[in-house]
C-alpha cells in the first residue's frame, strides 16, 4: 500500500519560499504535473500526455531527436569556430590552419563541427525514412512533411556552404561546380548563380556571401522551421501511430 504521507518534493512545494517561486499546484497529482508542463518555459512544448506507442525506441529511433541534438552541437562548436576563423581569401586558409595546429583544442573543435555535420545529413536523411516508412508523412501531418522537406533542403545547404569556408581546393570546386549547376536551373538559373557568386566566379565575394548565408540566414531559418516542425508534432496531435494501428487507436494517453 502506497503511504498517505507527503514526500519530501510534496512537502518543500507546499512550502512558503517554493509557493513565492512557483504558482499553481504541487507536482505529484495529475493537475499539478500538468501546469509544471504548461508553466515551464523548456518543458511546455513536450505533450502533458504521449500515446505509449510513440515513446518505443524502435519507433522513432529517437532520430529527429537526435538531429535536433546534432543542429545544437553544430550552433554552440560553430559560435566557438567564428572567434578564430576570418572570412577573406587571403586568411581563411590560414586561419583554420592555425586552429589545426596552433589553437589549444582546436582539432577537436574542428572535428566536433564537422563530423556533428556529415551526421547530421545522414541522421536527417534516416529520419525522413523512417516518417515516409511508418506513412507519418499522411493526413492530418502533410504540412510537417513539407517543413521536414525545407529543413532536408536547410541540411543540405549548411553543407554547402560550409564546404567553401577553408577555402581549400575541394571547397572551391564544390562551388564552383554546385554553382554552375544553379546557373543551369530555366529562367532563374543565371541571377541565383550572380547572387550567390556576387560575380562570375568564386572568389572574395562569393567567400563572404556563403559565410553570412552558412553563420546567419540558414541558422536563423533553421531555428525557426524547427520550432514550426515541433509546434505542428504537437497540434497534429502528437506522434503518429504504424498504419496497421491507427485504424484502432485508442485514445490512451500516458503522463
Ligand atoms: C533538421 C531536421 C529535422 C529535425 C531536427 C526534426 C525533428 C523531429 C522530431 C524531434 C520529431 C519527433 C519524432 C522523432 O524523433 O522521430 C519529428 C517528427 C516528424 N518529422 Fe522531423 N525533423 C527534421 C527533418 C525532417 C524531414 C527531412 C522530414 C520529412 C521530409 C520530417 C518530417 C517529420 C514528420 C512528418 C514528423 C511526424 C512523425 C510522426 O508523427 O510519426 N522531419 N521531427
Amino acid at each position: 500500500m502506497p503511504s498517505a504521507e507527503p514526500g519530501w518534493i510534496q512537502r518543500l512545494a507546499r512550502g512558503r519560499v517554493w509557493r513565492s517561486i512557483f504558482r499553481g499546484e504541487p507536482p505529484g497529482t495529475a493537475r499539478g504535473n500538468a501546469q509544471a508542463v504548461f508553466q515551464n518555459l523548456w518543458l511546455h512544448f513536450l505533450p502533458v500526455k504521449v500515446r505509449p506507442h510513440t515513446l518505443r525506441f524502435t519507433y522513432t529511433f529517437y532520430l529527429g531527436g537526435i538531429a535536433f541534438l546534432l543542429f545544437l552541437v553544430l550552433a554552440a562548436t560553430g559560435v566557438a569556430l567564428m572567434f578564430y576563423y576570418v572570412p577573406s581569401v587571403e586568411r581563411a586558409y590560414h586561419s583554420i590552419k592555425d586552429l589545426q595546429f596552433v589553437v589549444s583544442f582546436g582539432p577537436l573543435l574542428r572535428n566536433l563541427h564537422r563530423w556533428s555535420a556529415h551526421a547530421m545529413v545522414v541522421v536527417v536523411v534516416l529520419h525522413m525514412a523512417r516518417v515516409y516508412y511508418t506513412a507519418s508523412y499522411k493526413a492530418p501531418r502533410e504540412f510537417n512533411w513539407v517543413v521536414g522537406v525545407m529543413l532536408l533542403l536547410l541540411t543540405l545547404g549548411f553543407s554547402f556552404t560550409g564546404m567553401l569556408l577553408p577555402w581549400d581546393q575541394a571547397g572551391f570546386w564544390a562551388a564552383t561546380v554546385g554553382t554552375g549547376i544553379v546557373g543551369c536551373l530555366p529562367v532563374v538559373g543565371k541571377e541565383v548563380r550572380l547572387l550567390l557568386l556576387g560575380g562570375d566566379s568564386v572568389g572574395q565575394n562569393a567567400l563572404l556571401r556563403f559565410y553570412v548565408l552558412h553563420c546567419m540566414a540558414l541558422p536563423l531559418a533553421m531555428a525557426s522551421l524547427t520550432a514550426t516542425h515541433f509546434w505542428r508534432i504537437r497540434k497534429d496531435g502528437g506522434l503518429s501511430l504504424p498504419p496497421s494501428q491507427e485504424s484502432m487507436a485508442s485514445e490512451e494517453r500516458v503522463p
